[in-house]
This record gives structure tokens, C-alpha cells and sequence, in this order.
């Protein structure tokens, strides 16, 4: 109703405008008293002018007639009445939150749409009420998917950016036992701020999913959509699961030990979920630790791949020690399983590269047989660990993978064994030119395990073979996508 409206009073000022030229140019004809330039030698004067009037008078009128282009995003919405939750997320909490925001205005009688802060631009944000869920990673890092984004965060040239006709609202998801607490939150509301736009109220901070900030994000949704009486957001449900074995994959090893362990679910329910999906544990309340999932549903049982971690002081992890210490077997599990669409796996038509070491062999693992299920033809593991002797997680089976074509290539590097090739960005490098091949073929490359010590080195090993411009293209296509902690 609104935009009709803009569009034709902007008809009629243009109208006026022209009326205003034409007025003028009349006007001018009038003073006019010297012989006018010759256009040509055989023709009037005075009837060239009248024909260069007459085609100005012509081009006026289409001026005005003809079909306009389409408003700028800015006057077609600033009086646009839906919510837009908007997420970036790196391991799917952020978007699981983005879309309980989206019911909860739903119920309460609101629109509501869900977008990934990726794929949008900041233009599209003009005139719009959004509420942003935002998740940080590395170390004060916006998440992968959004990193195309955060260079217009960063960019210095930003006088286009207009967000005066923007509302907004940040809940910034982060852990407080990191230095940049909450910083790509942060940064984004900073932003939104300096170019002009309304915070609807102040940013939340939640740190380690506490739920006492989730319950203010949810008060204010309900407050924003008109409710005053809201039931409290239901705490993440979990589910009863029990230990059926547990097994030390790495005895002798220099390293932590790593315990493989399978969990069956009580009672006769099948849950589903995807490759590439996350086990949210809950040994407590108030303690909550993710593991990948290492198994695919069809087997019936989650599977994973647990360190037993020990602090600087030495004193021993919370979740880890519960999981592959305390827990006996046949004790109940509190498990959620989290959807993660960041790491699950491309069409089974698109080459895969799997790169990862120590327990990010998990993930890899599940990515791998789900591919095999789905008839891929094209996977290839590079894995990197401390021994060959005592740390070849799942060795066998991996073997017999290369054996039976489910992986087309399998490359192990080993650190402390003095090879040449200790690590698997040295792996890497020495298989540039097939690398260039599966990439120039479509290929993706999922990345799993540590952030210290290996995302980056493969990431410094990818940019110098492959190029950045290629990297950055890759990731902000979806080809090249890391789950690491
Ligand atoms: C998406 C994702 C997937 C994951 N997948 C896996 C997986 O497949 N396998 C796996 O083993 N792990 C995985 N992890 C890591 C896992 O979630 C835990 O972080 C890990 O098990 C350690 O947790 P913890 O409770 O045992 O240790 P915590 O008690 O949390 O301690 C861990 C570290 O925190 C520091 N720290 C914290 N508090 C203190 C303190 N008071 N004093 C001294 N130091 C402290 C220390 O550096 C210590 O080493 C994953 C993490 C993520 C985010
Ligand atoms: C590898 C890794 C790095 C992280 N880095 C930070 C950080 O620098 N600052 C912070 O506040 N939180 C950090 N976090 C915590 C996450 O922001 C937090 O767990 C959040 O809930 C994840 O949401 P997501 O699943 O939507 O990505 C990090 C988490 C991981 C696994």
C-alpha cells in the first residue's frame, strides 16, 4: 500500500520537474534574438530547434510512462512488518535458536522468516526489524559461513550503508573461558549501530548455552510481539542413552587416551540423524560438552571418539573423565543430538576431501560411510595422529574402505614416526597436483579436529596450493567447510 503510494508521488514530482524545464526552455526561446548556430546548411533554423523541442518533449513523456525500475530494498520495506531471525552459526546451536525465535513469534501471532547471515547483504537489511543470533569461533572469529559477510563489517569504505530505517536485536552466543568473549556478536551490533540503526533492546550475551540469558532473549520476542505472559523456553531436551561399550582405541600412546565409545538408545525408538550431526551431552545440568558423532543412524547406535582430557593443572576434564572414566557400562547417557548442516555431506555426485586428525576422525568416519550408503564414488581420507603403532584410530576399517573402493584414496601421516611427511598438510603438499585435480573437478573439502596446531597449517598449506582467491571462493561456495574445536 505504502510503496504504491512513494511511487506515484515520485511520478508526480518527477511531472513537475519536467514542467518546471519545459517552462524554462520556453522561456530562454523567447530571449533568444541572434541567428541560432547552423545544424546543416540546407536546413531551418528555427525547425531544427522545433524538432530537438519536440523529440525533448517525446522522451519526457516516455520518461514518465514507461514501467519503473524497481524500488531500492530500502523504500519497499520500511514499513515491513516481519521479523527477520537471522543466524550465523558455526556448529548449529545458533540456528537451532534462530529457529525456535521464528516459532515463538509465529505463535504469538507474528511473521516471522528465517535467513542465514550468509546469504544475505547489508542492503538487504535496510528498512528491516532484525533479530540477529550470533555465534563466535576461533578465536573471536565470526563462523565460516558468514565470513563473506564480515568483510563488509570490515570494509573502510562504507558510506552506501544506511541503517536508519533498520530495528535490531543481538543475542551473541560465546564461552566465557575464551579471551574474545561473544566478539563477533559484538561487532556485528557495533556496526548495525554506527551505520544508524535502533537497537529494539540491549545485546544478550549467553555464555556456554546458560540458560538464565536464553529465558531474557525469549521475555524480550514475547515482549516484542505484544505478549506479556510467555511460558518459559523448554531447557534442550535430551534423551536416555546407554553405554554398551567402550573401548581404549590408543593404549601406548604418547597422547591422551581415546576411548571409542557406542551408546544404544532406551527403548525401541530409532532416532535419526545426518552425518556430520553433533552429540550434545549433559552429564549434568549444568554441564553440557559436544562430541561428533562418528556412527550413521542406520547403525543403530551413536558412536563416538572420546580424549580424555586433562587441564594445565592437572586436574582432569569434566565431560571427557565423565564419559570414558566415571560412567560404567549400561549407565544412562543424557544425550541431545544437534543438527549441524555446516558438515553434512555434499551430493553423492561431488568428490569429497576428508582431512583431519585425532579424535576429528569421528566426524570423517560417519561423513565416510554415509557417502558409501549413498553409492559415492569419490572419497578421499588424508588423517593425521602422533603413531602409527598406537594411534591408527579405526585402522582396519579404514583399510579395508581403500580396499573395497568406498575411499578412492586413504593418506596417513604419523608425526612422531620420521617420515617426511609428519603432518597431513604435508600430506597435502605432496599430493598437490591430484589436489588441484579433485578441486578443478568439483571436489569439497571438509575439515575435522584441531583448532590449534591443524586447521590452520591446512588452511596455510590450501591457500599456497590451491591460491586464496580459489580458497575463499570454495568456502564462501560451501566447498570448503571445518568442524573444529
Ligand atoms: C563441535 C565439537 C565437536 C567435538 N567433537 C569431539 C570429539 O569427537 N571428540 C572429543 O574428544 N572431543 C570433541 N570435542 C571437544 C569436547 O567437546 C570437549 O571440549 C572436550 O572433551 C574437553 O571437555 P572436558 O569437559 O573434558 O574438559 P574441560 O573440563 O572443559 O577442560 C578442557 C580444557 O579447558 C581448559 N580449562 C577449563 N577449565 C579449566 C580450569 N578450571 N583449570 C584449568 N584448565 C581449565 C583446559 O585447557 C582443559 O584442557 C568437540 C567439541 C566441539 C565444539
Ligand atoms: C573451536 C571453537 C572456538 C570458539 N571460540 C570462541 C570465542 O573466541 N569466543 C567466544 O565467546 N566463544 C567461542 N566459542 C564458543 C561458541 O561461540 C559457542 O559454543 C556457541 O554456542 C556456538 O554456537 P554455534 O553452534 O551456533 O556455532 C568457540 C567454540 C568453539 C567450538
Amino acid at each position: 500500500m505504502s510503496s504504491t503510494h512513494n511511487h506515484w508521488r515520485s511520478r508526480i514530482g518527477n511531472a513537475l520537474v519536467l514542467a518546471l524545464l519545459a517552462g524554462l526552455a520556453a522561456w530562454l526561446w523567447t530571449l533568444q534574438t541572434s541567428h541560432w548556430p547552423t545544424l546543416a546548411p540546407q536546413m531551418d533554423v528555427r525547425l531544427a530547434a522545433g524538432l530537438s523541442f519536440t523529440l525533448w518533449l517525446v522522451l519526457c513523456a516516455v520518461t514518465l510512462l514507461l514501467p519503473r525500475k524497481k524500488p531500492a530494498i530500502k523504500q519497499q520495506h520500511t514499513d515491513d512488518n516481519t521479523w527477520h531471525v537471522i543466524h550465523a552459526s558455526q556448529t548449529g546451536f545458533a540456528l537451532e535458536l534462530a529457529e525456535r525465535s521464528v516459532r515463538l513469534l509465529r505463535d504469538a501471532g507474528q511473521t516471522a522468516q528465517l535467513h542465514d547471515l550468509g546469504e544475505l547483504t547489508p542492503q538487504q537489511l535496510q528498512g528491516k526489524r532484525c533479530l540477529f543470533i550470533a555465534s563466535t569461533t576461533g578465536e573471536g572469529d565470526p563462523p565460516d559461513t558468514v565470513l563473506a559477510f564480515a568483510k563488509y563489517i570490515d570494509a573502510k569504505h562504507q558510506h552506501c550503508i544506511d541503517f536508519s530505517t533498520t530495528q535490531f536485536a543481538v543475542l551473541a552466543l560465546g564461552d566465557s573461558s575464551y579471551t574474545e568473549f561473544c566478539a563477533f556478536g559484538h561487532r556485528l551490533s557495533r556496526w548495525l549501530l554506527e551505520h544508524g540503526g535502533t537497537p529494539l533492546f540491549d545485546l544478550i550475551e549467553v555464555d556456554n548455552a546458560a540458560p538464565g540469558a536464553l529465558q531474557r532473549w525469549q521475555q524480550q520476542l514475547a515482549n516484542l510481539a505484544g505478549q506479556t505472559d510467555t511460558s518459559v523456553w523448554e531447557a534442550a531436551q535430551t534423551q536416555p542413552w546407554i553405554l554398551a561399550k567402550r573401548t581404549l582405541l590408543n593404549p601406548g600412546s604418547q597422547g591422551w587416551p581415546a576411548y571409542h565409545l557406542v551408546l544404544k538408545p532406551f527403548g525401541s525408538e530409532k532416532p535419526q540423524w545426518q552425518a556430520g550431526d553433533i552429540a550434545e551431552i549433559h552429564p549434568t545440568p549444568q554441564l553440557q560438552r559436544d562430541y561428533s558423532i562418528a556412527s550413521i543412524s542406520s547403525d543403530g547406535q551413536i558412536e563416538l571418539l572420546v580424549r580424555q582430557m586433562q587441564r594445565s593443572d592437572g586436574s582432569p576434564g569434566l565431560g571427557s573423565s565423565w564419559l570414558c572414566e566415571q560412567l560404567n557400562l549400561g549407565d544412562t547417557v543424557p544425550l541431545r543430538i544437534r543438527s549441524n548442516p555446516n558438515f553434512h555431506a555434499p551430493s553423492p555426485s561431488t568428490p569429497l576431501i576428508l582431512i583431519g586428525n585425532g579424535t576429528g576422525i569421528a566426524a570423517l568416519r560417519a561423513l565416510t560411510k554415509a557417502r558409501a550408503q549413498e553409492g559415492a564414488k569419490q572419497t578421499w581420507l588424508i588423517f593425521g595422529e602422533r603413531s602409527a603403532a598406537h594411534d591408527a584410530f579405526f585402522g582396519d576399517e579404514l583399510e579395508h574402505w581403500l580396499e573395497n573402493g568406498t575411499l578412492t584414496h586413504l593418506n596417513r601421516t604419523f608425526s612422531r614416526d620420521g617420515h617426511v611427511q609428519r603432518y597431513v598438510q604435508d600430506a597435502l603438499r605432496a599430493q598437490s597436483q591430484r589436489l588441484q585435480e579433485w578441486v578443478n573437478n568439483g571436489a569439497s573439502l571438509y575439515i575435522c579436529g584441531s583448532q590449534e596446531g591443524m586447521a590452520p597449517d591446512v588452511e596455510t598449506a590450501l591457500n599456497e596450493l590451491l591460491g586464496e582467491t580459489t580458497v575463499t571462493t570454495l568456502r564462501q561456495t560451501g566447498r570448503y567447510r571445518r568442524d573444529v574445536y
